[in-house]
């Protein structure tokens, strides 16, 4: 991969997509290739997610996980060559792959003041610009004026293979069931659901390698002329 490509200042890139799609890969990929910084909502989710376990606050219910929401200080990295989380000073980058989170991340992410908080702290982050953002609402609710907006899709058994990869080999039929828990809350939650965000270009990653969906990202970035 070349970083020969020269940014349009202020450039806003959002990749949304279910688990697994290759949000992660693809969103690191660009922002190296295109010299942007590069932010993880998602990891942001579970960092809030491991803080309520840590706490022993109920994610099931959404009182306890509302009125706790502001406690927990998340703080993200944003170099995609190495992207890094902590919560309160404590760096949480590999627990928050757990299972335990896996299986909560859903529940929290579904509280409204949850979001609301987090919606805060990304726009932060955003700031200026000159970022790559990947998430479930990012096109839709985050960012809704970023200037290439893509929603990346691929097959469920795709998706549940790659993610196995990734958790180290993991059962690929549970880490499936897993991820399409989570689709499903993810995608009917009342607030900011994982939807195709209005001018986001939908790529099907399923028969693509990784260096070919982070060049067809780029050329859609290249296309954008105007800095804003
Ligand atoms: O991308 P991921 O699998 O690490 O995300 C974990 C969870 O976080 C996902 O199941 C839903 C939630 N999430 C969200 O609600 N909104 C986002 N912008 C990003 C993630």
């Amino acid at each position: 991969m070349s970083t020969s490509h020269a940014p349009v200042p202020g450039l806003v890139i959002a990749i949304d997509g279910p688990s697994g799609s290759g949000k992660s890969s693809t969103s690191r990929g660009v922002a190296s290739q295109l010299g942007l910084r590069y932010l993880d909502t998602g990891a942001m989710f579970r960092a809030i997610t491991w803080w309520m376990l840590d706490h022993g606050v109920d994610v099931h219910d959404a009182g306890a996980v509302a009125v706790s929401a502001g406690e927990p200080q998340v703080v993200s990295g944003t170099d995609p060559a190495a992207p890094s989380i902590t919560v309160d000073g404590v760096d949480v980058s590999v627990a928050i792959r757990s299972d335990e989170v896996n299986a909560a991340v859903s529940p929290v992410s579904a509280v409204p003041e949850v979001r609301a908080r987090l919606l805060e702290l990304q726009r932060q982050v955003i700031g200026e610009g000159g970022i790559v953002v990947e998430g479930r609402d990012i096109g839709s609710v985050v960012a809704p004026d970023a200037d290439v907006k893509v929603f990346l899709t691929a097959d469920p058994a795709a998706r549940a293979a790659r993610r196995a990869l990734e958790e180290g080999g993991s059962d690929v039929a549970a880490t499936e069931a897993s991820l399409l828990a989570r689709d499903a809350i993810d995608s009917t939650r009342k607030t900011a659901p994982l939807v195709q965000a209005d001018g986001a270009v939908q790529l099907d990653t399923t028969g693509y390698t990784l260096a070919e969906v982070v060049d067809q990202v780029v050329a859609l970035a290249q296309a954008v002329g105007n800095p804003r």
